[in-house]
C-alpha cells in the first residue's frame, strides 16, 4: 500500500467528500485532442476516486458532473458528456452492486434527455438497497437552482399552512435541499488550481473544509485523493468555537 493510505487514520475519516472536478478541457487541449477528449479520460478518474472512497468505506461521494451552466456549452460537448453519463452508468451498475455501492443523484434531472434519464433512474433503483459508499452525482445542478426551488417550496408550505414562517431555521431549510438525506460535506475539494465553489453546495460547505488541487481532472489518482485525506485529518475544524474549546471537548 502507498505512503499516503499507510498515513490515513480509518478512524477519523470524512462522512462526505465532494468533488468539483475541473481540467478536463484544459487537460485534452494541452494534449492536442478535442474537449470530450478530457471527459473520456476524466471517467477514468471517476472510477479510481469512486473505488478509492469505497476501499476507505467513506460514507458519501459526491461529484459535480454536471452543473445548470454546462447546459450552455457547444451542443457536441454536451452530447459527448451525455453519452459517456449513459455508457458510464451501463458498464458500472454491476460494479456498484458488487461493492455495496448505492447511486443517488442531486439536480434538476428532469432535464436530462429522456434517454440518459431512464438509465440513470435504473441504476439509482437498482442499486438503493446497498448499504456501503453513496455515490451521489449532481447532474444538471446548481446551488441557486437549489435555493431557488426551496424557497418556492417553503412558501408554498407556508401558504398551505403546513408549517409557520416562525419555524424557518437552519435545519427546516436544510430538510428543503435536494441533499436532506445526506450530511454535509466534511471535505470540498476542487482540482485543476482554480480557486473558485461555482455554484456548487452554497449552503451545504458552509463548515467544509476546501482543499484545491492543481492536478488536472483527467490526472487525478487514489495517492492524490490519499493525500487530500492525510492532509484533510491534521486540520482542526473549530466550528467557530476556539481550539482550547475543542481540545477540552475530546
Ligand atoms: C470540468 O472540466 C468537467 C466537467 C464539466 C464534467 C465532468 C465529467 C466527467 C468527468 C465525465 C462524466 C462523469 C461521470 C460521473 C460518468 P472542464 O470541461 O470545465 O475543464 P476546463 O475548465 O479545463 O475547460
Amino acid at each position: 500500500m502507498s505512503d499516503f493510505y499507510n498515513q490515513i487514520n480509518k478512524n477519523a475519516l470524512p462522512a462526505h467528500v465532494a468533488i468539483i472536478m475541473d481540467g478536463n478541457g484544459r487537460w485534452a487541449k494541452a494534449n492536442g485532442q478535442p474537449r470530450a477528449y478530457g471527459h473520456i479520460n476524466g471517467v477514468k478518474s471517476v472510477r479510481a476516486v469512486t473505488e478509492a472512497a469505497a476501499e476507505l468505506q467513506i460514507k458519501y461521494l459526491t461529484l459535480y458532473a454536471f452543473s445548470t451552466e454546462n447546459w450552455n456549452r457547444p451542443k457536441e460537448e454536451v452530447d459527448a458528456l451525455m453519452g459517456l453519463l449513459v455508457s458510464t452508468i451501463e458498464k458500472e451498475t454491476e460494479t456498484l452492486n458488487k461493492n455495496n455501492m448505492r447511486l443517488t443523484t442531486i439536480g434538476d434531472t428532469k432535464r436530462l434527455p429522456e434517454p440518459v434519464y431512464k438509465k440513470l433512474m435504473g441504476c439509482i433503483e437498482s442499486t438503493s438497497s446497498n448499504t456501503g459508499t453513496t455515490l451521489n452525482l449532481a447532474l444538471s445542478y446548481s446551488s441557486r437552482w437549489e435555493i431557488a426551488e426551496m424557497v418556492r417550496q417553503i412558501s408554498e408550505d407556508v401558504k398551505n399552512g403546513k408549517i409557520s414562517s416562525s419555524e424557518i431555521n437552519d435545519e427546516l431549510i436544510s430538510s428543503y435541499l435536494s441533499t436532506k438525506d445526506i450530511p454535509d460535506p466534511d471535505l470540498l475539494i476542487r482540482t485543476s488550481g482554480e480557486y473558485r465553489i461555482s455554484n456548487f453546495l452554497l449552503w451545504q460547505i458552509a463548515y467544509s473544509e476546501l482543499y484545491f488541487s492543481p492536478v488536472m481532472w483527467p490526472d487525478f489518482t487514489k495517492e492524490n485523493f490519499y493525500e487530500i485525506i492525510v492532509d484533510y485529518q491534521k486540520r482542526q475544524r473549530r466550528f467557530g468555537k476556539t481550539g482550547e474549546q475543542i481540545e477540552e471537548s475530546k
